[in-house]
């Protein structure tokens, strides 16, 4: 069965080629490697012996979409990754984001639902949730006005997705919504590969371990949290991609109890910045340099999921600690920047 990765040599998209290729799905990528680079196929094909096909293109180009589906007529269902995903960015480029990420999305639907049958996973975001009222948050939480065009695209995605499912019965659908994604795969053949300045956590610490920053800003200490600075649920990328196979094992099977879907990925943990930090230099010996300085806007207090509905309904959970992503994560930063 030939699977479409959308966005498929980025971060998240390569690990779950590897696990889409162990599991025995056939993969074609489309990156128009905007944030990713080719050698990302040598990794994968070093991981799995297998190098998936590969097709350069944007996917905000509708006339090559349609080709692309023309040309690989037996594709049968598509993992959509393919995004721009700085927050920040978003807020002073909000077009670039409503276009890339909302456009794309269009057009691969319009060929998807044209099909006889044919099935979809959208990369979602805990950031539909805002500050959410209750912790562990649960996917019946409210989805809470966007704070940035970026989470927008993310909330209207969703919506799109669903009501497209209510109208094709042809067409299956889950939205996935991720927490906070780290760690690389334990070969170190691929990894998280950030442009410029980070904007996570663990791979500002990474470069900061390995000298590229000065120093690491934790922002804000007076937070309601135990240590006072903000919780989060970090996820190994190894876990997450796992969790990809299941979702769509789950259509493939007709497991779904309805044609759009919305499911959590985390591991149901909070941890805090500083707890991460003290991971960090637990499992590499490197002591961080870091100082506190004013929270910064748009950060909510805590976030960490109820992982429930993806155990019981997917048979996934998270089984890499966080000390598990973290030395991943160092090595992999290491392997890339030549460090003993
Ligand atoms: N990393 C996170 O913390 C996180 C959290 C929640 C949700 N997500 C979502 O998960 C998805 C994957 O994230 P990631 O961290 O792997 O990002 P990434 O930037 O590493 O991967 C995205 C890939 O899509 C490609 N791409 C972007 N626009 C494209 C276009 N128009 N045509 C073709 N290819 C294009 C990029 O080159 C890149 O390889 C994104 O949709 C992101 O919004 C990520």
């Amino acid at each position: 069965m030939k699977i479409l990765v959308t966005g498929g040599l980025g971060f998240i998209g390569s690990h779950t080629v590897v696990e889409l290729q162990n599991a025995g799905y056939e993969v074609v990528i489309i990156d128009d490697l905007s944030n990713a680079s080719e050698d990302v196929l040598d990794g994968i094909e070093a991981i799995t012996g297998k190098r998936p096909e590969f097709e350069k293109l944007d996917l905000r180009d509708r006339n090559a979409v349609s080709a692309f589906f023309k040309k690989y007529a037996d594709v049968s269902g598509a993992i959509h990754f393919a995004a721009s995903k700085a927050v920040g960015e978003s807020v002073h480029k909000p077009l670039l984001y409503y276009e890339n990420n909302l456009s794309s999305l269009v057009y691969l639907l319009k060929e998807l639902t044209g099909k006889a049958s044919a099935n979809f996973i959208f990369s979602s975001s805990c950031t539909v949730y805002g500050q959410a009222e209750e912790l562990p948050i649960t996917e019946s939480a409210p989805v809470k006005p966007a704070e940035s065009p970026y989470g927008n695209t993310k909330q209207i995605g969703e919506e799109i997705i669903r009501d497209t499912a209510k109208v094709y019965e042809n067409f299956k659908a889950i939205a996935l919504r991720y927490f906070n994604p780290i760690g690389a795969h334990e070969s170190v053949e691929i990894g998280e590969l950030p442009l410029g300045v980070p904007q996570n956590l663990v791979p500002f610490i990474t470069q900061t371990a390995a000298g590229l920053r000065e120093e690491l800003s934790v922002f804000g200490n007076d937070y309601p949290t135990e240590d006072g600075t903000c919780v989060r649920d970090y996820i190994h990328v190894v876990d997450l991609a796992k969790a990809h196979v299941k979702a769509l094992t789950r259509l493939v099977e007709s497991e779904n109890k309805s044609n759009y879907e919305v499911f959590n990925l985390g591991t149901g943990t909070g941890s805090s910045v500083l707890e991460v930090i003290n991971t960090f230099e637990e499992v590499s010996g490197v002591q961080l340099p870091y100082k506190i300085v004013d929270r910064r806007e748009g950060d909510v207090v805590a976030a960490y999921a109820d992982t429930e509905h993806a155990n019981n309904e997917l048979g996934w959970k998270s089984e890499l600690t966080l000390a598990d992503a973290l030395d991943s994560a160092w090595k992999w930063e290491k392997k890339v920047r030549g460090i003993k």
